[in-house]
């Protein structure tokens, strides 16, 4: 894999299920960031953000990558609350930030989600997709992993991973 790829996971607990799934998948090397640790406020409709605000730094290392992809536990048959927080301070990218959000425009975005559960809930990749949408950036695709299962089974996601990458 040549290009830049950006993994965002949103697991509340750093070394996470999460995690562990996405450096199976990617390597250790891999541009990964835990948001658990990125101290993201909530959306302001004040655009009042504390100095040490996480968010723009992420935006900028979006800005640096071809793939960008959301990981993220299934919390309530849903994306996790840190997943949610982050893709609510999109708003900053259509308001205050519109430089930033045009240059998104292209850019690939795909879905990782895991769970102990066989399958993912259905629809539950649809508010990503329909942000990719939104933002002109080109959704490429979601891949579920049940966790029971051992992680070496998981050739069928590398294959879609694989599908991602190749643009
Ligand atoms: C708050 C919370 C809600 C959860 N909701 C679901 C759910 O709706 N469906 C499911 O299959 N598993 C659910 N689980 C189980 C997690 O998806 C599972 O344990 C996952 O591997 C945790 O990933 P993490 O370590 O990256 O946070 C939930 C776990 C938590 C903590």
């Amino acid at each position: 894999m040549t290009e830049n790829i950006l993994v965002i996971s949103g697991s509340t607990r750093a070394g996470s299920n999460t995690t562990l799934l996405v450096e199976h998948l990617f390597g250790k090397d891999v541009n990964h960031i835990e948001l658990c640790k990125s101290h993201i406020a909530q959306y302001d409709y004040d655009d009042n953000y504390a100095v040490e605000d996480g968010f723009q730094n992420i935006v900028n290392q979006m800005l640096l990558s071809d793939l960008i992809i959301l990981a993220t536990p299934v919390y309530w048959y849903t994306m996790s609350g840190y997943t949610k927080v982050f893709l609510d301070r999109w708003t900053d990218l259509v308001t205050t930030c519109k430089d930033k959000g045009r240059a998104l425009k292209g850019k690939r975005l795909a879905v990782i989600a895991q769970s102990t559960s066989e399958a993912m809930p259905q629809g539950f990749e649809l508010p990503i997709k329909l942000t990719a949408e939104y933002m002109d950036m080109k959704y490429v695709g979601e891949v579920f992993w049940d966790m029971r299962r051992d992680l070496d089974q998981s050739q069928k996601l590398q294959l879609a991973i694989n599908q991602w990458t190749n643009g």
